[in-house]
């Protein structure tokens, strides 16, 4: 193990060179124009894993490569196996104006690498590849072997993975799948998260007129797309951000008097959380704490709404239609289809009749949750504590990680979430980050992680 830690030492400053190169790809999954760089950025960790001495191959898929890379050799008896799962592809980066430097160029500073992508989710899966790296080139023996499972439609709603976890669940099956794509409070409050939140998404589209028409002649005999638009959704969330949707809450898992204990123990200062997303005031349904609304409670967000004249100036138009991109977040027991059919059943009850309703149901993933109460969960806890120095805090987060699901029904085992991104990472949003510092602390919590979790998966 010192010579592992050595050797992650030593090359520190190549790893950040590497990271850089691969984050430098605009490997954007949401956006058909970047497809060839998809690729060119699934052939480059394909390479990269086969000069770090794993077997690596890549997959077409209908839509985007997948990555699968081993440490198994064929004749060997059997080992534990864990399978480490990542994705490649990356959130749309625009607004490119509110980037201070452009977000496919990978800028270092102040122990910081920034560029879309860093934190959410390269610099995560890289860690871990490059703490298997250290293994292979000191000639220390793994105690398992490591299947990296490297996917390009996470952003999107990973469809084309589930067909491929079934295609593979030979090479694929394991002990235990290790994500790190979640969040830590702190660099001192390392992390086992044990909840996600789903997600169900869908577009709300008002048609009007048959093209846009002038304000002033037709204005008043006819009814207005925008406006229509908004007095639905208006209809969709109470003043405190309930769901005014009948039925919504039937499915909803309340939380117990002991998480709220655990979750209580999570470090969160009002004022600073408040000024760190630039709000007057937070906002939130009564009788939950933030932490708890933000992970354990569903929501529904409007994440862009569109209709008329976005131009400079002014135009006198009824604009022809108005849309709306929704996502809600999902809890322990709702299911995407029943929450995306009681809205669009509740839309259609609400929505007048001048105009015309068209309701589009988009990507959905089950919520997720496992009590952190296994040997496995106790020896990745162990291993975040050794690492870290200092006591792990267990976590309910908010985002989806759809694939989790899919790999508990196809593969038959849970996932250890252990996440590298800091609050400031920036994830989604302008000017995305990830801690150098933490790159490092995550090389050495995958180089104790293989060793202890081999140990409780024998148990
Ligand atoms: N890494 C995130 C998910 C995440 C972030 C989980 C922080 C917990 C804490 C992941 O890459 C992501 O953003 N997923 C999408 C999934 C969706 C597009 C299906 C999400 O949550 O919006
Ligand atoms: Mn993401």
């Amino acid at each position: 193990m010192d010579a592992v830690l050595k050797y992650l030492d030593v090359n520190k400053e190549r790893f950040v060179r590497e990271l850089c190169d691969y984050v430098r790809f605009p490997s954007v999954s949401a956006q058909p124009k970047h497809q060839p760089d998809l690729l060119a950025c699934a052939q480059w960790i394909d390479n990269h894993f086969k000069s770090v001495g794993l077997q690596s191959e890549l997959h077409r898929t209908p839509g985007n490569p997948i990555v699968v890379a081993t440490t198994a050799q064929q004749g060997r008896p059997a080992r534990p196996h864990f399978v480490l799962y990542g994705h490649y592809d990356v959130q749309p980066p625009e607004p490119f104006e509110l980037w201070k430097s452009p977000p496919f160029e990978a800028r270092v500073e102040c122990r910081s690498m920034f560029g879309r992508g860093a934190s959410d989710n390269k610099g995560q899966h890289f860690a871990h590849l490059k703490a298997i790296e250290a293994y292979l080139k000191t000639g220390t023996e793994l105690p398992c072997d490591v299947t990296f499972l490297i996917e390009g439609e996470e952003e999107v709603g990973c469809t084309n993975l589930a067909p491929f976890l079934k295609a593979h669940r030979d090479q694929l099956r394991c002990d235990a799948v290790v994500i790190s794509d979640t969040g830590i409070p702190s660099i001192k409050h390392p992390a086992l998260t044990y909840a996600l939140r789903g997600i169900a998404a869908m577009e709300i589209i008002v048609h009007g007129p048959d093209r846009d028409v002038h304000s002033g002649i037709y204005g008043g005999s006819i009814d207005n797309p925008a406006m229509v638009l908004s007095q639905i959704l208006a209809k969709l969330r109470d003043k405190n951000g309930r769901i005014a949707v009948p039925g919504f809450y039937d499915d909803v898992l309340p939380l117990t008097a002991n998480e709220r204990k655990q979750l209580r123990r999570i470090p969160f200062k009002e004022t600073d959380y408040r000024k760190f997303l630039g709000v007057p005031k937070l906002f939130g349904e009564k009788g939950y704490t933030a932490i708890e609304q933000r992970s354990a409670r569903p929501t529904l967000e409007i994440n862009g709404l569109t209709s008329g004249y976005q131009g400079d100036g002014s135009k006198t138009i009824i604009p022809s239609w108005a849309r709306a991109k929704i996502t809600m977040r999902l809890v322990p027991n709702q299911k995407p289809t029943r929450a995306l059919k009681l809205v669009a059943n509740y839309l259609k009850k609400i929505c007048p009749p001048s105009v015309r309703l068209e309701v589009k149901s988009g990507h959905g993933g089950e919520p997720y949750l496992v009590a952190p109460t296994s040997p496995l969960a106790k020896a990745a806890l162990n291993s975040l504590r050794s690492a870290f120095g200092s006591e792990p805090v267990l976590l309910r987060e908010g985002g989806s990680i759809p694939v989790v699901n899919d790999i508990k029904k196809i593969l038959g085992v849970d996932s250890l979430l252990l996440g590298l991104a800091l609050p400031d990472d920036n994830p989604h949003s302008p000017n995305e980050k990830f801690s150098l510092d933490i790159f490092e602390l995550g090389m050495k919590l995958s180089a104790n992680l293989w060793p202890a979790l081999s140990q409780a998966a024998h148990r």
